[in-house]
């Protein structure tokens, strides 16, 4: 009921969610892409929601399907047409929570026939970094908007999730232990460091991404009623 919806502490607050891998095409039949399977980001859609944010969820090539029906998806395949989807909300949003793992480089020409190939030679497709769309969501931040995003990373781990956090001007970043059995990409489970801007560093258990996501929430709140 209305009573019930007004006692969640999301309510009336836009959140920007984005989720999944991108693919970058190579040709008609071929792209880039990863292995992410979308499932952190769409589990963080539907905890927001079910505090009561409206959720926009940008996402790339996913199989998952948001629980709550209250998740508006807009459906992606680029990491060009993912920068577009985000400029186009960001502006409302005060919660952006960046989970995608977005190409980092995108073939420079789309061959517009089915590359062909070759009898002996090694075939080499040009590519050029994308739009670091984090990176753009942090140079345009607004007072009031909180920034989150995710470090993949195998070495230096703390280091480079700092440093990330800083470059990209973000509230707070959630760091991804790939290197665990049961972690990362394509599992059910995550475990993660929170470190935010004050450097404040919270490390979690192995987890299911629902419980990470509910991790996520709590933080984003207790920085909402600073
Ligand atoms: N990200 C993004 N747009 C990109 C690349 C990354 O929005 N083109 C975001 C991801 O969604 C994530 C964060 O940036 O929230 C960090 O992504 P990650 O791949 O760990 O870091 P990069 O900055 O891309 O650096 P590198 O891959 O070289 O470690
Ligand atoms: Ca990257």
């Amino acid at each position: 009921s209305a009573d019930i919806k007004k006692k969640l502490p999301l309510v009336n607050i836009k959140a920007l969610v984005t989720a999944g891998p991108t693919h970058e095409a190579i040709d008609p039949v071929r792209f880039i892409g990863n292995n992410s399977s979308g499932k952190m980001g769409f589990a963080i859609a539907d905890e927001l929601a079910r505090l009561g944010a409206d959720v926009i969820l940008v996402s790339g090539p996913s199989a998952q399907k948001a629980k709550q029906r209250s998740v508006k998806r807009v459906d992606v395949t680029s990491a060009a047409e993912m920068l577009e989807a985000c400029q186009q909300y960001y502006a409302d949003a005060g919660i952006c929570i960046m989970s995608a793992a977005v190409a980092d480089y995108t073939p420079i020409t789309v061959a517009q026939q089915k590359i062909k190939k070759q009898d002996d030679s090694a075939l080499i497709i040009e590519t050029k970094k994308t739009t670091d769309i984090l990176k753009y969501l942090g140079d345009h931040k607004q007072e009031g908007q909180l920034l989150i995003g995710f470090a993949l990373e195998t070495n230096n781990e703390q280091q480079n999730a700092v440093a990330k956090l800083q470059k990209k001007n973000l509230d707070f970043i959630v760091l991804n232990s790939l290197g665990d059995a049961g972690a990362g990409f394509a599992t059910d489970t995550n475990k993660v460091t929170i470190i935010d801007r004050h450097l404040h560093k919270t490390s979690f258990d192995l987890k299911s991404k629902e419980d990470v996501a509910k991790d996520i929430c709590i933080k984003v709140i207790s920085l909402l009623k600073k």
